[in-house]
């Protein structure tokens, strides 16, 4: 419960290089193209079908470059080309001046035409939930459809499916004002708060149109929603194993619905993965200290130690659980069975994971990739997929003090696979090994492999069984190899030129503190973490958090050894004078805060979208998007943080040594989008023309109480309604006025 209020209220209790000379070794252009022709070709089953259109953007853009670079640092070969927009704390949504931003899908908004429009005043029922946007849009991905909407056509920019997460919900707004003056009560919730709660979790498939602008087509056969209800298959290593099983999956291949849905990630073989972050608040649990002792343990380190009955109570309906399903039962993790055929006790054993769905086949199941580990998945984002080669993610599990994963596959890509759907997610992704990282204050770092085969795993006081323990538990098994406990691992994103691989750490209140974090690892500050100082309205640790660039040995992805350095430091423009805390230089135009979404263009060679979730800039800024383009590992140098009381060093100051990348500039670094009053940017797509992007707002007005939900004028936010409208997360559709290539 912590870890999903702190996301929400961080601070309350509640390139092309030059293609002629390549003396740096620097990926060739041909490599270069080979990177951005990826996804989509691989995923088409085609390396020429697509080269045309790729080519000639990736073209224009070497020759806009003017053909320098060549060096470490390779001259961008798109320029930024936007004013930046300035901060701000208004109500509205800003972007560039020459662009356009409208609202495509809202929460609530029908994916059929059987289904009403949305009232927008809580009275909206909680089956038509099943059939309407969820709440807290996240994490999305575009896959093109042909201009008959039957097929997939990975180069359609007109008309394609978007997959999006539904992470949480804002309940004040989601309930009818009387239901809301009851209130949050844990211990007793109507049956329709809860469904409606449940329904407005999980994922939509839509399928979007371009006319003047792209809307929804109500009537395609591809809507759908995936909840916190829907049946889901449990696939690989740990499928089957006892710490699975359950009333309603004796043999623990099956459970029931995807949960707190955060950050995503695409597959060479054309389906999206959804994240399941901060699940482990909803469960009801008791203190741990009544359990045995291996329960004890695994609930301590995901679930916490405390009795909670659950952040929304969905275990406690009103009358109990009537619906002879376990339906609400199974939101309770206390032990009252014989055994685990007889309660809940496996239920959330069954949560944490990577889960893949195939946006173009309806009927299929989502199935829950347990080689990829449990944890709070915040994404997972790929390496670039080359025949002969394993499949690669990078993983952050978003929480305090905890790690950064890569999963690689066991099984070679073989791009006769594009378009393999589930057959290929079961190839590539339930056999591969889970690795940790270790991050040493030289600057050099070590993948661990979380296997029952290593002797300080296989010796951990936890006991573990076996493997489809380890990855049911891997926090535990990451802890025993000594991974790194870092500043809360967000979104990661591989730059498709230099294939360095980019992890925002979002901020960190313990970061310097005393004390012991949940995994047992000391809080002291660290190369890879260094910051602890104060904001000046009370916030210590490192409160604007950072994002970190792994180089990987022989730029393999599956190495077992990589380089690092601390790519950008978030800070407020103000503190310019104090050169231990923005380091990275920014200025008014490019300031920012904790750091979330990450991700690269497919389209545009490097360019970063970087967007934040934050609580420690609001007072001046509202969240925000900027434009990015990353030199590589190692255009900076090393850089003495200059540290003040830290408490983890008995109050005195510390200074830590670290490396930092290249300083931002206007060129490299620009504010592109402020969002509305109490929201979170999070969330980013594009067409295959790089001429539209789509952008999540999430939760706007999110710190309006329950006792104003009867006074509209005191809501925090009306975005995008306006009026007095209750404010609701909605999917923007960017254009550029001239039709020209989004950033530009
Ligand atoms: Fe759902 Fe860590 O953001
Ligand atoms: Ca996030
Ligand atoms: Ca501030």
């Amino acid at each position: 419960m912590s870890e999903q209020l702190t996301k929400h209220h961080p601070d309350s209790p509640n390139g092309c290089d030059d293609v002629s000379k390549n003396v740096s070794g620097n990926p060739d252009f041909a490599s270069i193209l080979e990177a951005r022709l990826s996804r989509r070709s691989l995923l088409k089953g085609g390396f020429g079908v697509a080269a045309g259109s790729f080519m000639s953007i990736g073209l224009s853009g070497c020759l806009s470059s003017g053909g320098g670079g060549g060096g470490a640092n390779p001259a961008p070969a798109f320029a930024l080309g936007f004013n930046a927009v300035a901060k701000g704390t208004e109500d509205l949504l800003r972007v560039p001046t020459g662009y356009t931003a409208t609202a495509l899908f809202r929460l609530g908004d029908p994916l059929n035409t059987t289904t009403p429009d949305f009232l927008n005043d809580g009275t909206d029922s909680a089956a038509s939930f099943q059939f309407r946007a969820g709440d807290h849009h996240d994490g999305m991905s575009y896959f093109g459809l042909n201009s008959n909407g039957l097929v997939k056509d990975l180069n359609n920019a007109t008309r394609g499916l978007l997959c999006m997460n539904h992470e949480n919900i804002t309940w004040v707004f989601l309930h009818s004002n009387a239901e809301v003056a009851a209130g949050l009560n844990n211990a007793a919730r109507p049956v329709a708060m809860v469904d409606k709660e449940v329904n407005a979790h999980g994922v939509s498939v839509i399928e979007i149109v371009k006319g003047a602008t792209f809307s929804v087509n109500k009537l395609s056969g591809f809507n759908r929603r995936y909840t916190a209800a829907s049946n889901m298959t449990i696939s690989g290593p740990a499928a089957g194993d006892d710490l699975m099983v359950t009333p309603y999956s004796n043999a623990g291949t099956a459970t029931r619905g995807t949960l707190n849905n955060c950050a995503n990630g695409v597959t060479p073989w054309g389906t999206y993965l959804t994240c399941e972050e901060n699940w482990a608040g909803y469960f009801k649990r008791p203190a741990s200290a009544t359990l045995a002792a291996k329960a004890a343990a695994a609930q301590n380190r995901y679930l916490g130690s405390g009795a909670s009955n659950g952040s929304y109570g969905w275990a406690n309906p009103v009358g109990g659980d009537t619906s002879g399903t376990g339906l609400y039962d199974r939101w309770n993790v206390t032990p009252s069975g014989a055994n685990s055929t007889a309660d809940y006790r496996n239920a959330a054993n069954t949560m944490g994971w990577v889960v893949e769905i195939d946006p173009y086949a309806p009927g299929t199941t989502p199935r829950k990739r347990t080689a990829m580990g449990r944890f709070g998945h915040e994404g997972a984002m790929p390496a670039k997929a080359v025949a002969g080669k394993p499949i690669v993610y990078y993983m952050g599990d978003d929480a305090q003090n905890e790690y950064i994963y890569k999963y690689v596959s066991t099984a070679n890509w073989d791009p006769a696979d594009a378009n393999g759907g589930m057959a290929a997610g079961n190839k590539y992704l339930d056999s591969g090994k889970l690795y940790v990282a270790t991050l040493a204050a030289d600057g050099t770092g070590t993948w661990t492999e979380l296997t029952i085969t290593n002797p300080l795993i296989a010796a951990a006081a936890y006991g573990f069984a076996d493997q489809a323990d380890v990855l049911i538990n891997c926090r535990i098994a990451a802890d025993a190899v000594g991974a790194t406990p870092m500043d809360r691992p967000e979104w990661t994103g591989v730059h498709p030129v230099t294939g360095d691989v980019y992890t925002t750490l979002t901020n960190n209140s313990s970061r310097g503190t005393t004390g012991l974090s949940t995994g047992g690892k000391s809080k002291a500050l660290d190369a890879a973490n260094p910051r602890y100082y104060n904001d000046g309205e009370g916030r210590t640790g490192n409160p604007n958090g950072h994002v970190i660039r792994f180089q990987e040995t022989g730029g393999n992805p599956a190495a077992t050894t990589f380089k690092w350095d601390v790519y950008l430091f978030g800070a407020e423009n103000d503190q310019f004078g104090n050169p231990s805390i923005n380091i990275s230089g920014l200025t008014n135009d490019n300031d920012f805060s904790s750091p979330d979404g990450l991700w690269f263009s497919e389209v545009i060679p490097g360019l970063m979208w970087l967007q934040t979730d934050d609580g420690a800039y609001t007072d001046v800024t509202n969240c925000m998007m900027l434009a990015a383009l990353p030199g590589s590992y190692g255009d900076g140098g090393a850089v003495s943080v200059n540290n003040l009381a830290v408490p983890s060093n008995a109050g005195a100051n510390q200074t830590v040594n670290t490396f930092a990348g290249k300083a931002a500039s206007a060129a490299t670094l620009r504010r592109f989008l402020v969002g509305p009053k109490g929201c979170e940017i999070t969330g980013i797509t594009e067409t295959p023309d790089g001429k539209t992007i789509f952008v999540n707002v999430q939760h706007p007005g999110e710190n309006t109480s329950a006792a104003n939900i009867a006074i509209p004028a005191n809501f925090e936010s009306h975005w995008p309604e306006g009026g007095n409208a209750r404010p609701r997360s909605t999917t923007v559709v960017i254009t550029k006025n001239d039709g020209g290539l989004i950033g530009s």
